[in-house]
């Protein structure tokens, strides 16, 4: 199980966040059954790997380049995402969507994970703010913005380069109430229903899905309970949490001793 954090852009020291990701490192100590990640600010990448390094918690990046090198100022580079002991990356989040433009590129930066040994965690959901009562549109919302991404993968390469899919539902994320249950379930069974009729059937069966939006350590038990009778059984591949806002605070260790 993934328990992964994704922190946003707080008013925070870098002592601060350092001492944080020290905390998390104890938190995560003697966790048998969640794996912890945790994508730090791009800043911090090297200082937080350095903390991480040789322990539980895996570095994670919240961007990730979509070409090797080049004329891109303000870009990444993959070198040094591994450098710093990157081991996954986000893909898409609707914030960088929506901020930063991104979203044209996330086919060849999925490959550039790939490439570089990154798991690419690929976030697809609808646009912020909304809440899309239609099965039928949201159904047409997640396949444009997985098959785009996805296109000319096998499945067996994105099974392989482990690629996870996180559904973020826009209505949710930077609130504190996750989506109802009914809710995340038929976006899982969309997304799933979108890679067996792309002809991505292993990645459908076998690929993770985190969920993510409004997840806290009050939360997580709502979401985590009242799945808790049905999650093994139901094949959903559901593989844990995305957690933002709440990643940046003691709470994301609270959450590790709750789940
Ligand atoms: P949130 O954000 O947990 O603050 O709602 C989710 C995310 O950014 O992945």
């Amino acid at each position: 199980w993934w328990l992964i954090g994704n922190p946003k852009v707080e008013q925070t020291r870098q002592s601060e966040i350092l001492e944080h990701a020290r905390d998390i490192v104890k938190g995560a100590q003697d966790l048998e059954s969640i794996a912890v990640g945790y994508a730090p600010l791009a800043e911090l990448l090297f200082p937080v790997g350095e903390i991480f390094k040789g322990g539980p918690v895996g570095l994670g990046s919240q961007r990730i380049p979509w070409d090797t090198g080049g004329l891109h100022t303000g870009g990444t580079s993959p070198v040094i995402l591994k450098e710093a002991g990157v081991i996954f990356g986000l893909i898409g989040h609707r914030e960088a969507r929506d901020d930063f433009g991104e979203g044209a590129h996330l086919n060849k930066q999925i490959k550039i994970a790939i490439d570089y040994g990154i798991i690419p965690i690929l976030c697809c959901g609808e646009p912020k703010g909304s809440l899309v009562e239609s099965e039928a549109v949201r159904e047409k919302d997640l396949e444009a913005e997985l098959i785009t991404a996805l296109e000319g993968f096998t499945g067996q390469e994105l099974l392989q380069g482990q690629l996870t899919i996180a559904y973020e539902p826009g209505h949710v994320i930077g609130l504190d109430q996750p989506a109802d249950m009914g809710y995340i379930r038929s976006g899982f069974s969309l997304i799933k229903r979108i890679l067996i009729k792309h002809n991505l059937e292993g990645l459908a069966k076998k690929g993770r899905l985190l969920y993510g939006g409004g997840v806290n350590s009050e939360t997580i038990q709502q979401v985590w309970s009242l799945d808790r009778p049905t999650r093994v059984f139901s094949g959903e591949n559901w593989a844990g949490f995305l957690v933002g806002r709440a990643s940046a605070s003691p709470d994301f260790i609270d959450m590790m001793e709750k789940w």
